[in-house]
């Protein structure tokens, strides 16, 4: 602890000399999260990560993350410094949609209007009509449908057959999945219900269609958050990964959270929920990325014109 706290402390320095902020997403280790917001930073969700990164003034930003929200940081602001806590921290809906199998995809279907979702490398993004995140895919969706489009939908299959029920919208898929959400169990879920009759169930888009029909609420991490706070019950079964439990338990002193269950395991495994890229952040790489300006990101300047116009659409149908 001593130690941690002189990281800390070390990293509070420097982020006021660099005139630097941090953004982190609510997966990551709790010390990030909440290093973040007490530096005038934010933890937050995909989406709102996008925004604050665009609008603040700092010059050099600190997500703390995965390697597309890093991404995306720096096509909305090429002038800022973005660093990484490790590059390496990939997702593995972005590694599931290569750019150029990607292109065949779309050469199939060029009567469609493309929608990806933000997990995507840059030059897929380049790719796309609208960005979306879990936060406003549905909404983004339904304004189509209404215009009469349809829509080739990459790359996570549970959140595009999720809003292809919901919107009844003519969306063609591909196939990816999030290596944490695609685990939980429906079956085992079920009998966690049993096991507590009064608890409310969150469960996040990315997961299989049986957890989702589950649901109580469906939604991002920040719609989780809210659905937490307003919602009258005092126990939570959450189907995300655990790193949100940090927030829904400081933010909800009285109520209890349960993790729903994961491949092959009870509601008991702490720890398989837990996307293995969002846990390469930590303390040490912040503070070494702040000291040493290592893990920069870059995206090649001729992709960022085209990549950034449907993340500014999103921006732009939410703000
Ligand atoms: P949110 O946009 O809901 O924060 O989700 C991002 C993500 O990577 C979920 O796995
Ligand atoms: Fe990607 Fe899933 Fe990790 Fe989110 S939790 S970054 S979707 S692998």
């Amino acid at each position: 602890p001593a130690e941690r706290e002189a990281l800390k402390a070390r990293i509070r320095t420097l982020l006021r000399e660099r005139g630097a902020v941090m953004v982190s997403h609510y997966y990551v280790h709790p010390d990030l999260q909440d290093l973040a917001e007490e530096t005038g930073g934010i933890v937050s969700d995909s989406l709102e990560m996008a925004r604050f990164g665009r609008d603040h003034p700092a010059r050099t930003l600190i997500v703390s993350g995965v390697r597309f929200m890093g991404e995306t940081a720096k096509i909305l602001s090429p002038e800022k410094t973005v660093l990484m806590p490790d590059l390496d921290a990939t997702c593995s809906l972005d590694l599931g949609c290569p750019e150029g199998d990607f292109a065949a995809f779309r050469a199939q279907h060029p009567d469609r209007t493309v929608v990806v979702y933000a997990n995507t490398s840059a030059a897929v993004k380049a790719q796309a009509d609208w960005l979306v995140t879990s936060s406003c895919a549905l909404d983004i969706v339904r304004a189509l449908r209404d215009k009469g489009h349809k829509i080739l939908w990459a790359p996570d299959k549970h959140l595009g057959a999720y809003i292809q029920r919901e919107t009844g919208a003519d969306m063609v898929l591909w196939r990816g999945s999030c290596v944490v959400h695609d685990e939980f169990k429906a079956f085992e879920l079920e009998q966690l219900r049993r096991d507590h009759p009064g608890a409310k169930v969150l469960v996040h888009p990315e997961s299989p269609a049986e957890v989702v029909a589950q649901a109580d609420v469906v939604g991002s991490t920040s719609q989780i958050l809210r659905a937490a706070a307003e919602l009258d019950a005092t126990v939570f079964i959450v189907a995300t990964d655990n790193g949100m439990m940090h927030k829904l338990r400081t933010l909800n002193p009285g109520k209890r959270f349960i993790e729903a269950p994961t491949a092959g395991n009870s509601a008991t495994c702490k720890s398989c929920a837990h996307c293995p890229w969002m846990a390469m952040n930590g303390l040490r790489g912040v503070l070494e990325v702040l000291e040493t300006g290592r893990n920069e990101i870059h995206v090649d300047p001729a992709l960022i014109p085209r990549a950034r116009q449907p993340i500014d659409r999103m921006l732009a149908f939410t703000a």
